[in-house]
C-alpha cells in the first residue's frame, strides 16, 4: 500500500489532501498530533468522511511528531479518537500494555508497533522487529541510514525477516530506495508526502504511483537505476521509468545516493540490477569493478551506463553520443569543422573525444591549463587557458561550455568572456536552467543555440536501448 501521511492541522484540510491524491494512495495516515486541538477532539468521525483505511497516530516529539501530551493525556486522546473506525492505530514500542491496545483489539484495529531512530539503525534492530511482531502486531521500523552501506543492511534485515509482517522505513535520502522498493523489502506500506515531506526523505505519492508504480513492483521486476552524490536532481528517473510505462516493460529505475561504489556494487547484485547510469563523481570510479568496458569507455576512460551481462557488468559511455546527436548534421555536412571546448573536467572528456572521433579540431580552453594540456595530448588537440579566450574569436565553428559554472542555483555567470560573432553554434551541456548565461550571451549575438537538455535525453535514448533492447518509445516524449 502508498499511505500518504496527512499534513494538515484540521479534518477538513486532511479530507482535502486525500481527495487530491486520491488517485495515488490506498491508506492514509492521520497524524493526530499535527491537529489543532479542538480538531484532535472531533477525530473520531474522520474514518468515515473517506473511503481509504486510515492509520490513527499520534507521534510524541521525541518520536519526530508534536505531541507533548502527558502518557496519560495521550492515552485519554487515542481512546475517544479509537470510537472511529480506524484501520490501524500506531503504538509505540514502549508503550506498555495499556486500555489502547486493548481497545484496539477489541475492536479489531490492527496494531502498529514502531520504534524511530533519527540518528541511525540501532544494532539490535533485528531483534526488535522480530519481538515487535510476537504478538501478531505489525512492526514498523523507522530509522535512518546514513551511508549505501547502511542501506544494504537494511534491504538484508528486511530479507530475514522475509514472512514478519512489518514496515521497514529508511528515513532521509539515504532510505529513498528502500521507500520505494518497500515490496521488495517486504513492508506492508511505506509512507508518502502530498508535497512538502511530513518526514525526512518521503517521496510524494504521486511519484509513487505515476512515476516509480512502486505498488506493481513484483518479482519480475527489472531494477534499474541512477549512482552519484548528489543524485536527487536528476531527470533520468522520468526519462527510464517514462519509458518503461509506454512499452509496458516490467521495470523501475531509481536514484541511489552512493558514497561507495565497491558496496553499491554490492547492493546491486543484492537486488539483482539489471543496469544503471552513472552520474558525477562516479564515472571513473565505477572502472575497476567491471569485467568489460566498450572502446568509448576506454578510451574516453569515464563510463556513464552499466549493463549485466552473465557474470558480470559492463561499462558504456553514452554521453558522446548524447552530446553529438543534435550537431552531427552539422559535422557531417561541414559546417562544424573546428571547436573550442571549455572546461577540462569529467564532462569534458566525452565531448573532445567525440569531437575528435568526428576529425573536428578542438581548443581546449580551461581555467587551469595542466588539465587541459593533459586532456589536449590525449584527444590530440590544441589548449590554452581561459583568459585566453577572446584569441579565438570569430575563429570557430562551435563552442561548448562544459564547466559546472553557471549551474541552477548559480545561473548568472559565465566561464568565459567571449564575444560570439553569430556564426558559431553555442553548445551549453548544463541542463538547469534550460538557457545559462552563455547561451544568452551566444542568442544576443544571433548564435544557432543546443541545450544540455538534448544531450542528456539523447544519451538516456541510447541507454535505454542497452538497459532493454528496445527503442526509446515516442510516445513517452510526449510526456517529458
Ligand atoms: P565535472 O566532472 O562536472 O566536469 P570537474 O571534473 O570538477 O567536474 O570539472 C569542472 C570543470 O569546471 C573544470 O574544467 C573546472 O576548471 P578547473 O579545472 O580549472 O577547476 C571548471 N570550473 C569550475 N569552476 C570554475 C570557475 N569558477 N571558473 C572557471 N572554470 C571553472
Amino acid at each position: 500500500m502508498i499511505c500518504l501521511t496527512l499534513s494538515g492541522n484540521t479534518l477538513a484540510s486532511c479530507l482535502d489532501e486525500i481527495k487530491q491524491n486520491r488517485a495515488y494512495i490506498d491508506a492514509a495516515e492521520l497524524r493526530l498530533d499535527l491537529l489543532q486541538e479542538e480538531e484532535q477532539q472531533k477525530a473520531s468521525s474522520f474514518p468515515s468522511m473517506t473511503d481509504v483505511p486510515v492509520i490513527l497516530t499520534l507521534r510524541r516529539k521525541e518520536d519526530g511528531g508534536q505531541c507533548m501530551l502527558s502518557e496519560k493525556e495521550r492515552r485519554q486522546l487515542l481512546l475517544s479518537a479509537l470510537d472511529g473506525d480506524f484501520a490501524y492505530v500506531d503504538i509505540e514500542e514502549d508503550v506498555k500494555r495499556n486500555d489502547v491496545e486493548q481497545k484496539a483489539r477489541e475492536k479489531g484495529v490492527r496494531i502498529i508497533r514502531s520504534f524511530h531512530d533519527f540518528s541511525g539503525i540501532p544494532d539490535d534492530i533485528y531483534s526488535r522487529i522480530y519481538r515487535l511482531s510476537e504478538r501478531g502486531d505489525i512492526a514498523k521500523a523507522a530509522v535512518t541510514p546514513h551511508t549505501i552501506q547502511d542501506l544494504l543492511t537494511l534491504f538484508r534485515i528486511a530479507e530475514e525477516l522475509k514472512d514478519v509482517p512489518k514496515i521497514i522505513i529508511g528515513m532521509g535520502d539515504w532510505g529513498i530506495p528502500i521507500r520505494i522498493l518497500y515490496k521488495k523489502a517486504g513492508s506492508l506500506l511505506t509512507f508518502a508526502c502530498s508535497g512538502e515531506a511530513v518526514a525526512p526523505g518521503q517521496v510524494s505519492a504521486k511519484d509513487l504511483k505515476m512515476l516509480y508504480r512502486a505498488d506493481q513492483v513484483n518479482e519480475r521486476t527489472g531494477i534499474y537505476g541512477i549512482i552519484g552524490n548528489p543524485v536527487l536532481h536528476t531527470s533520468s528517473p522520468l526519462i527510464h521509468n517514462m519509458g518503461f510505462h509506454a512499452i509496458n516493460y516490467n521495470a523501475i529505475y531509481l536514484p541511489f545516493l552512493v558514497d561507495n561504489v565497491r558496496i553499491f556494487f554490492a547492493l546491486a547484485e543484492y537486488l539483482k540490477m539489471r543496469g544503471f547510469s552513472v552520474t558525477i563523481p562516479f564515472k571513473d570510479a565505477v572502472l575497476m569493478y567491471l569485467g568489460n568496458i566498450s572502446r568509448e569507455v576506454k578510451q574516453i576512460g569515464a563510463c556513464n551506463t552499466v549493463v549485466r551481462m552473465p557474470g558480470m557488468w559492463k561499462g558504456l559511455n553514452t554521453d558522446y553520443y548524447g552530446f553529438l546527436q543534435p550537431i552531427l548534421k552539422d559535422i557531417d555536412s561541414g559546417r562544424v569543422r573546428s571547436a573550442l571546448v571549455v572546461g577540462a573536467g569529467g564532462a569534458s572528456q566525452a565531448v573532445v573525444w567525440a569531437l575528435r572521433n568526428r576529425g573536428v579540431k578542438v581548443t581546449i580552453l580551461n581555467r587551469t591549463v595542466g588539465r587541459a594540456e593533459k586532456l589536449a595530448k590525449i584527444n590530440l588537440c590544441e589548449y590554452d587557458t581561459l583568459d585566453n579566450a577572446s584569441k579565438y574569436e570569430g575563429k570557430v565553428d562551435l563552442v561548448v561550455q562544459t564547466t559546472s559554472v553557471g549551474l541552477y542555483p548559480d545561473f548568472d555567470i559565465s566561464p568565459i568572456d567571449f564575444h560570439f560573432t553569430g556564426r558559431e553554434i553555442a553548445y551549453d551541456i548544463i541542463y538547469k536552467p534550460r538557457m545559462t548565461k552563455f547561451l544568452k550571451e551566444a542568442e544576443k549575438a544571433g548564435c544557432t543555440l543546443h541545450y544540455g537538455s538534448e544531450m542528456l535525453m539523447d544519451q538516456g535514448k541510447l541507454q535505454f536501448e542497452l538497459f532493454t533492447g528496445y527503442h526509446y518509445p515516442k510516445e513517452a516524449l510526449q510526456n517529458l
